[in-house]
């Protein structure tokens, strides 16, 4: 059986959906005066350091991680490739717009089911953000969202790329965009397809079992997407 905990980082999978970024156009400024968000390219590569500040209540797993996500939205996909601190064995999110998302790692894997797919390049930019103000995250001069009450998205004043993303529930994930490559897409379909292992047919209940715990984390991650796929939704 797969140790449970590795699975339970899945918050960070949440974020990582997020993530955003943004193309090289610089901030449009709304009506009301206030600058807007920059929508996601539809697809691009982002390397992001992760930091579940209050992981005892978001996951059993380690609070720090580093994933790769890349966002596909004319595939309507999304991969986010994590990797736990001092972790050999990196963790696959594979998100598929028709909401199946596979989460597995050499030896096990989980199959969740969601109400909603892929989110769009416009979750952000497309309404309901509340401008902030201006920030420096991390020495770079930024610009700051809210968005439904838990979530702040900052984004560089200059180019509009993202920086940094918050979530403002109890599990305090913080995720910080160290790469960002607008139009890049990991080609390599192995990468995103699923192992056998994930499609058991028959008697695979043992290995179903060790998944449970691990789903916990997964469900608090969930929610926060959904939430997020919700709002973006909306509009
Ligand atoms: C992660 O967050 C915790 C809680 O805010 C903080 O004490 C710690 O320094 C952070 N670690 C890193 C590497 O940023
Ligand atoms: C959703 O799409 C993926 C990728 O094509 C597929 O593996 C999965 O079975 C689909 N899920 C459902 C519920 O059809
Ligand atoms: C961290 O989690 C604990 C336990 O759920 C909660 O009481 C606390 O409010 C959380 N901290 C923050 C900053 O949300």
């Amino acid at each position: 059986m797969a140790p449970a905990a590795r699975w339970s980082t899945s918050p960070v999978l949440f974020l990582l959906l997020l993530l955003a970024a943004a193309t090289a156009t610089t901030t449009t400024t709304a009506k009301d005066g206030h600058p807007s968000p920059t929508p996601w390219p539809e697809r691009f590569h982002a390397v992001l350091f992760t930091n579940l500040t209050n992981y005892t209540e978001a996951s059993t797993g380690p609070p720090l991680r580093v994933t790769d996500l890349y966002y596909d939205w004319p595939r309507r996909r999304n991969l986010n490739l994590v990797r736990h601190q001092l972790s050999a064995d990196p963790l696959y999110d594979v998100e598929w717009n028709n909401g199946t998302g596979f989460y597995f790692d050499s030896k096990a894997c989980r199959v969740e089911q969601f109400p909603v797919g892929v989110l769009p390049p416009w979750w952000l930019s497309g309404g309901g953000a509340e401008y902030v103000g201006r920030r420096v995250a991390g020495g770079i001069d930024c610009h700051v969202w809210g968005k439904a009450g838990f979530i702040f998205y900052y984004e560089e004043a200059r180019t509009g790329r993202p920086v940094r993303w918050d979530f403002v529930d109890v599990t305090g994930i913080q995720q910080f965009v160290m790469s960002f490559e607008p139009g890049a897409a990991l080609e390599d379909d192995a990468q995103w397809q699923a192992p056998a292992y994930c499609f058991p047919d028959d008697d695979d209940a043992a290995r179903s079992s060790g998944e449970e715990e691990a789903g916990v984390g997964l469900e608090a991650a969930s929610r926060l997407l959904r939430k997020l796929a919700g709002a973006a939704a909306t509009y």
